[in-house]
């Protein structure tokens, strides 16, 4: 059997248009364009790339973005003092910080600085714990993403056991969050984890975000799995490839993601409609 390649660039174009269509009417009822602010710090060609995707989105559906371009060695006490002056703007309505910052800046004070309710990248402290309580505001856009790629392939998650490879505070933990909320039975997988491959091959839906290539080999995927490929990397060839060996993966797997082409995309159409959920917000 040979999996259904899920078209993530397919589902979040449709997620962008219901977004449009939600800001036209609002525009009709009289309220501003959300708005957002991207904060990138410094240089890195990876970071330019994703920032230049989320004010494109921002373009396609009509969210106000407003960016500030920073030197690398912009201190922490200014970036202090600019998230500050967004917390404050009520014509601001989401305030995102592109990770990675440069190692003098401490992203946990960054984080905690952003007002929850601007939030949209669902990390701080008060949003994350919102998640862990089953009362989610802001939520995480890549795990968010996931979950609503998934609802709209209408797989239903409830007693699935899902195993989650990666414990970031972006994507692995509130991953873990969300898959619990969505009544499968979690189990997270690190560094320290033994015997990574029996979890993984136990599992009804695997989701990876490590970020090395072939880390998931296909072989250890359960026929009729879902496959969640959430790691990218960019090889000396400048091919883009995910965590999983996916061409065989796909021969066992019921669904999987394709990298790139899955679950980017998803990442960046949540990030639009968080903005637009952060303006509701007050
Ligand atoms: N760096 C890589 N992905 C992300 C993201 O989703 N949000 C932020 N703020 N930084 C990132």
């Amino acid at each position: 059997m040979s999996a259904k390649i899920i078209d993530g660039k397919s589902i979040a174009s449709e997620l962008l248009d219901n977004i449009k269509e939600e800001i036209s009417t609002r525009a009709k009822e009289g309220h501003r364009a959300p708005t957002l602010v991207v904060i990138l710090i410094g240089e890195n060609p990876a970071s330019k790339i994703y920032v230049g995707r989320k004010i494109m989105a921002c373009e396609k559906t009509g969210i106000k973005s407003v960016t500030h371009n920073l030197n690398e060695n912009v201190t922490e006490k200014e970036l202090l003092t600019l998230i500050t002056i967004c917390n404050k703007d009520i014509t601001i309505d989401g305030i995102l910080v592109q990770s990675p910052l440069p190692s003098h800046i401490s992203e946990e004070k960054i984080i905690e600085a952003i007002d929850p309710k601007k939030d949209v990248d669902g990390f701080t402290p008060h949003n994350i714990g919102l998640l862990a309580i089953k009362t989610p505001s802001l939520r995480s856009c890549t795990p968010y993403g996931v979950i609503k790629m998934l609802n709209s392939l209408k797989i239903n998650l409830e007693g699935m056991d899902a195993v989650v490879i990666g414990q970031s505070n972006h994507v692995g933990r509130p991953m873990f969050l969300e898959l619990l909320l969505a009544k499968c039975t979690v189990t997270i997988c690190h560094s320290r984890t033994k015997n990574i491959q029996e979890k993984v091959s136990q599992a009804d839906i695997i989701v990876s975000a490590v970020g090395v290539p072939n880390f998931i080999k296909g072989l250890w995927v359960k026929h009729g799995a879902i496959v969640i490929d959430i790691g990218i990397t960019r090889l000396d060839n400048n091919k883009i490839v995910g965590d999983v060996e996916f061409d065989v993966a796909k021969e066992r797997a019921a669904f999987i993601t394709p990298v790139p082409g899955g679950v980017g995309p998803m990442t960046v159409a949540t990030l639009m409609e968080n903005t637009l959920i952060a303006q509701k917000l007050f």
